[in-house]
């Protein structure tokens, strides 16, 4: 399964991290907003159409910061997780999500799910990831 997932940044550097909701898998763990890629969807219109169903905004532009492979106990994912250069409105749960603006060194105060991890490191501390 490929999933897609965003680092979206405010003017202040902090990071969006939304909750995952009761119900689902990983219910409780907060997660860079993303989801799965549909067929005939490229990964870039999957996270425009991710993030407009979940958090309302459009993203006007993105780059790939890292993709991260993960064995989950059903299913098998590639996480590929872009950061977001540009996007347009105001970021709100619209699932019932919280949601929170998290500074990059307190992402690590955060359970996420397995795959989410990977991202956090290399986001603090690109050196030791690579
Ligand atoms: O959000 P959704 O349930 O569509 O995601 C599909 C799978 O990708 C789930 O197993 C979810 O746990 C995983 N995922 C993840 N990290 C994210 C987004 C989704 O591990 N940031």
């Amino acid at each position: 399964m490929h999933v897609v997932a965003a680092v979206l940044r405010d003017a202040r550097g902090r990071i969006l991290l939304a909750r995952r909701t009761a119900g689902r898998d990983l219910a409780g763990a907060w997660e860079f907003p993303g989801g799965k890629v549909e067929p005939g969807e490229t990964a870039l219109q999957a996270l425009d159409r991710e993030l407009h169903e979940e958090l309302g905004i459009r993203v006007l532009g993105a780059e790939p910061l890292v993709a991260v492979p993960q064995a989950y106990p059903s299913k098998r994912i590639v996480l590929d997780v872009y950061s977001v250069t540009a996007f347009e409105g105001t970021p709100r749960g619209r699932e019932r999500q919280a949601l929170a603006w998290t500074p990059p060194e307190k992402l690590r105060d955060y359970p996420m799910p397995p795959a989410d991890r990977p991202v956090v490191a290399a986001l603090t501390s690109p050196a030791r990831y690579l």
